[in-house]
């Protein structure tokens, strides 16, 4: 008996455990021309409802006009002020007092980050990094704060090596002298690893082994699934074998029971020519399926059911940061607080959820083969048995008259009358479901909520419709989708591998 209480109380101690919820903070970041007032910053978070920031800094004035409005907040030690904070607890303690007990309780700081991505960004005050963490966990312990706010230091995923499989991911053995006793810091402390996440410089630097899809968290079907080979788990998206990566490497540093926390993670809406993947269409979608995502507390393959709270990065597109264009078009809002784009979010709470639509639809992929999309777009039309009349010369889905706009129209039409199965928005992978809605003029896709919010209705599959040929169906289902799915798991092994 003693000894199966002692296996229990084991077993308890050495899994990742989350007592809380998972939330979605944003960062805000503050590099823009015409930063908005810290009054008017809030004023969009509550808005927005947005309950959890982490800002860059310990801005005074930021951190008042977050006084009293129940946002949880995050304060950071900038890496300017790092080797300081490291190399003297006093200075710790100053900082501590200045910026953290004088606004506590009002402020509800509930986590300081030290330093962002310390291990890549700054390498040569890695050595402090320990020792600041614990000089200002000891001086938050000598206000009896630290129970209530949490110390950890976000880093940068570039640090975890082979990260794909996920079970074969491990941290660069040059930092372990950092990481274990930063872990166990972590550890002692019950606080989380923060991790930078970027499922868009992962999908970029892939040079097309990556689906996009795979990084937007898009239905897969399952037979296209990434399939950790080791341990079996599947995996939809980039995010959680990103996330499970970091938990692997973890275990091989003997430490199983310290959470992740993602300090930042999102997609660009905008771009250079370099960087085409980077629009509102892909931002939107990465950013409203990953805030989905967490807030469904579905956790990862590795962790099912743990949270994995994540801060979108971010707020605000700065316009003063350096590099690509990409780099100043992270942000959900402009200066001005209007929307870069309307994140499509009905069903998953209240946070950021400003549309009325919850829609989805089916389209033909940009750059599909259009002799695929042609057979595709017969087969929808014939044995689909979808109703292509719209698409007649003269009728409103006629222009523009190419195979890709018909083959749109077919494809969202067919999806309806499936009642949205994820399964049925494929025809062989020329298709994806996306959340914009494809509607134009007067021709009005199945799916779309028009402008007086009233749903249009999908005329049900007609079955005495002409031409049934279930000979084409056969084609479609059988012979090319297997070609596909070798296709697919060649790549994922050449990835794996
Ligand atoms: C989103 O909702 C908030 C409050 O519900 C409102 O103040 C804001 O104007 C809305 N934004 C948009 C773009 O509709
Ligand atoms: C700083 O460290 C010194 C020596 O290690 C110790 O005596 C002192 O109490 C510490 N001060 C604080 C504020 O923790
Ligand atoms: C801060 O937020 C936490 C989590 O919601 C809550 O438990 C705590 O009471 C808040 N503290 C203050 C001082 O408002
Ligand atoms: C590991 O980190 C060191 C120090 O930053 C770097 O020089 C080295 O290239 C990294 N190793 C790999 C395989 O990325
Ligand atoms: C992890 O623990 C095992 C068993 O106690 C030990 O053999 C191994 O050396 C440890 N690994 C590290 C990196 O500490
Ligand atoms: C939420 O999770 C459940 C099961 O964990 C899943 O069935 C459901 O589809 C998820 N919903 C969304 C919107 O992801
Ligand atoms: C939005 O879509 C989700 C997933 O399809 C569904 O669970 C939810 O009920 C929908 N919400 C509304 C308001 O239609
Ligand atoms: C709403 O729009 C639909 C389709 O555009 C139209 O059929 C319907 O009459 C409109 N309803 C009202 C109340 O305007
Ligand atoms: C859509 O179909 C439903 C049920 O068949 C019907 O009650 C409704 O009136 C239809 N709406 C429109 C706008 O045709
Ligand atoms: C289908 O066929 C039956 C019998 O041939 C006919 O009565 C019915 O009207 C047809 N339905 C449609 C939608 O064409």
């Amino acid at each position: 008996m003693a000894v199966l209480i002692l296996l229990l109380l084991l077993s308890a101690a050495s899994a990742v455990s989350a007592d809380e919820d998972a939330f979605i903070g944003v960062n805000i970041g503050t590099d823009l021309s015409d930063m908005p007032h810290p009054t008017q910053v809030v004023a969009l978070l509550k808005a927005q409802q947005i309950r959890h920031v982490r800002l860059y800094n310990a801005d005074r004035a930021m951190l008042l006009a977050l006084a009293n409005t129940g946002i949880q907040v995050m304060v950071s030690v900038p890496n300017e002020q790092l080797l300081g904070i490291g190399q003297s607890n006093s200075t710790a303690a100053n900082w501590v007092s200045h910026n953290v007990v004088a606004h506590y309780p009002a402020t509800n700081i509930t986590i300081i980050s030290v330093g962002s991505e310390v291990l890549t960004a700054i390498p040569n005050a890695a050595t402090v990094l320990v020792n600041a963490l614990k000089f200002i966990h000891s001086a938050l312990v000598a206000s009896n704060l630290d129970r209530q706010i949490k110390v950890s230091t976000p880093l940068s995923s570039s640090i975890i090596l082979d990260s794909f499989p996920p079970s074969q991911a491990f941290f660069n053995h040059t930092w372990n002298p950092v990481l274990v006793p930063m872990f166990n810091f972590l550890q002692s402390t019950g606080s989380f690893f923060m991790l930078n996440v970027y499922p868009y410089y992962e999908y970029m630097q892939s040079n097309g082994v990556i689906p996009l899809d795979y990084a937007l968290f898009k239905p897969l079907p399952p037979n296209k699934e990434a399939v950790d080979a080791n341990t079996l788990l599947h995996y939809s998206n980039v995010f959680d074998a990103m996330v499970d990566a970091a938990y692997f490497a973890m275990a091989f540093l003997n430490f199983t029971n310290i959470p992740v926390m993602v300090t930042e993670s999102g997609w660009p809406s905008k771009g250079d020519s370099n960087e085409p993947d980077a629009t509102v269409e892909n931002a939107n979608a990465y950013n409203s399926n990953l805030i989905r995502h967490v807030l469904n507390k579905t956790g990862t393959p590795k962790h099912p059911g743990i949270a994995v709270s994540t801060y979108i990065y971010e707020l605000y597109n700065e316009d003063m940061k350096l590099g690509p264009v990409s780099e100043k078009n992270w942000g959900l809002f402009d200066a001005n607080g209007s929307p870069i784009y309307i994140l499509h979010l009905t069903g998953s709470g209240m946070v950021l959820a400003n549309d009325t639509s919850n829609q989805t639809y089916c389209t033909a992929r940009d750059g599909a083969d259009s002799k695929m999309l042609q057979a595709a777009l017969d087969w929808a039309c014939g044995p689909g048995k979808v109703d292509c009349s719209p698409l007649l010369q003269g009728k409103p889905c006629y222009e523009p008259d190419n195979v890709l706009a018909h083959a749109t129209y077919a494809f969202d039409t067919y999806y309806h009358q499936m009642g949205k199965d994820s399964g049925s928005c494929d025809f062989n992978g020329v298709a994806a479901i996306t959340t914009t809605d494809p509607s134009h003029g007067s021709c009005i896709f199945p799916g779309s909520v028009g402008k007086n919010g009233s749903l249009v209705n999908i005329t049900a599959p007609s079955m005495n419709s002409t031409s049934s040929d279930s000979s084409g169906h056969s084609i479609y289902s059988s012979g090319l989708t297997s070609v596909l799915i070798t296709v697919v798991v060649l790549i994922w092994s050449a990835v794996f591998l």
